[in-house]
């Protein structure tokens, strides 16, 4: 199993075996169609070319590294999991997880797609306020949410407060009442189901700082609470399993016990529930090996489970709502580096791998050093009929686990100059990217059509040192300073 390390499950740790036999030239130049963004293909020359304009064309003009959204793929993406989940009466059912990506134009064309917004920081909702982002479409999570983050959510008249804890109930409450609001809320609960990757368990213990436990009785007590409080309005009940999943079951077995749940509080306490949210986590291909699923097929899957179990109980059958993040942007985007130092290094007697340092590295990609994540990789301005090197993708920081691909089989010709494409980049790359060793994040930039346009700049000298006043007057400082 490969592991996604931001829970308790763990691989298998032999990094060799996720390592398949050299492949043939063709292959290592081939675009997996499940991995790259639905317009990369190859030009003439060779060169990646996405959204209609070449990775060479694009790094000539905006520098390398560069990251690079396909405009078509992402709205695409939005548009499938939007259709799944549609109800003509009730916009913004799913709900985009901003931590993934979040940017003033991307947060437009979500707007544009009919989607909602999950945001989980005054950061975020402060971003989707400035973009224009239909508020009664956005969601505030958060664990530790400040008095200031919720006033900000009352403020901008916010669709969804996402209440994950007991205090924070009457909190809301009291800040709602000041204002003179209502506030709309959904009480998160744990369900015992925790999925990560291929695999879930639905006996987890919750030890974990999200959410309300359903075993323990605190949903049920938050959800009265809430019940009590003129001042706020229960609109639903929120769970979130985990992430990078692929396996259904896990959402399947959350969604009968979050619906159990539901008939309890209606048959139990006369309360009713509109709206079940099951969060978001669906997996994507980051290798060809990953087989996720798609929207359709899961929404289908979920809406059987809550209406079988709704008609079961005599109850409602509440709408189901999702916030994926990773799925939407994360195969959409891809991030192209230049081949830097290229040094064959003798990792066992009589075996070699070949490092690979590019121009960007853990400041802009921490998922491999942070979960062992995996990457697709190739060499991307131009093919090559050198047969496979096994290699490695390392950055230009000062530090060892400065890695991008781990294992990687690339063209033995490479070359100082040569551009590398990385595949599914999109969900939390640039979204986590550092300026560790003051190295300047990459830009974005969309395409297609033929046609780029930045979606956040690269990051200057001057950006990096303006939070520094001994340093941010680039002039230097004053004589006699
Ligand atoms: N909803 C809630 C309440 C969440 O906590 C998350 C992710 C999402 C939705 C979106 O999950 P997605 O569909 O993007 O998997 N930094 C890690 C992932 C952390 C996910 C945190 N919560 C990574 O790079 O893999």
């Amino acid at each position: 199993m490969r592991a996604h390390p931001a829970g308790p499950l763990h691989g298998d740790g032999l990094i060799q075996a996720t390592v398949p036999a050299a492949p043939d030239p063709a292959a290592m130049t081939r675009l997996d169609a499940q991995i790259w963004p639905a317009t990369a293909r190859r030009d003439a020359s060779g060169a990646v070319v996405l959204g209609g304009c070449s990775i060479r064309d694009m790094v000539a003009k905006h520098g390398s590294p560069v990251m690079l959204l396909d405009e078509a793929d992402f709205r695409a993406r939005a548009a499938a999991f939007q259709d799944a989940y549609t109800d003509p009466d009730v916009p913004g059912l799913v709900s985009f997880a901003g931590k993934a990506f979040m940017s003033g134009t991307t947060t437009r064309w979500l707007a544009d797609e009919g989607l909602g917004l999950d945001v989980c920081t005054g950061g975020e909702l402060a971003l989707a306020t400035r973009a224009g982002f239909p508020a009664e479409r956005i969601s505030l999570h958060g664990n530790n949410k400040s008095d200031a983050e919720l006033r900000a959510g009352i403020a901008a008249g916010i669709g969804r407060f996402v209440l994950d804890s007991l205090e924070e109930v009457d909190r809301l409450a009291d800040l709602a009442g000041e204002a003179g609001a209502v506030a709309p809320v959904l009480v998160r609960v744990t369900t015992g189901v925790e999925a990560h990757t291929h695999e879930f368990i639905a006996t987890a213990h919750e030890d974990q700082k999200f959410g309300l436990s359903l075993t323990s009785g605190a949903g049920r007590e938050a959800v009265m609470a809430v019940a009590a409080r003129p001042e706020l309005r229960l609109v639903g009940i929120h769970s979130h399993i985990g992430s990078q999943i692929f396996d259904t079951a896990g959402f399947e077995v959350a969604a009968h016990r979050v619906v159990g749940f539901i008939a309890d509080l209606a048959e139990h306490d006369g309360v009713s529930v509109e709206e079940l949210n099951l969060g978001g986590g669906m997996g994507i291909a980051y290798l060809p090996t990953d087989d996720p699923v798609a929207p359709v097929g899961m929404a289908e899957a979920l809406r059987a489970i809550v209406s079988g179990e709704c008609v079961r109980r005599g109850i409602p059958v509440p709408r189901i709502a999702v916030e994926p993040g990773r799925a939407i942007v994360g195969p959409s985007m891809i991030t192209v580096y230049e081949v830097g130092t290229v040094k064959p290094v003798e990792y066992r007697t009589g075996t070699w791998r070949t490092y690979v340092s590019v121009d960007g590295g853990m400041s802009d990609n921490i998922r491999t050093a942070l979960y062992d994540a995996e990457y697709t990789v190739v060499l991307a301005s131009r093919v090559s009929s050198a047969p496979a090197m096994l290699s490695r993708v390392v950055g230009k920081h000062c530090e060892s686990g400065d890695i991008v691909v781990r294992d990687a089989w690339l063209p033995a010709d490479l070359a100082r100059g040569d551009l590398l494409a990385i595949a599914s980049t999109g969900a939390y790359c640039r979204a986590m990217a550092s300026n560790y060793n003051l190295v300047p994040r990459p830009p974005v930039v969309a395409v297609r059509g033929g046609r780029d346009r930045v979606v956040l700049r690269r990051e200057s000298e001057d950006d990096l040192f303006a939070l520094d006043p001994a340093l941010a007057d680039p002039a230097g400082p004053p004589a006699g300073a």
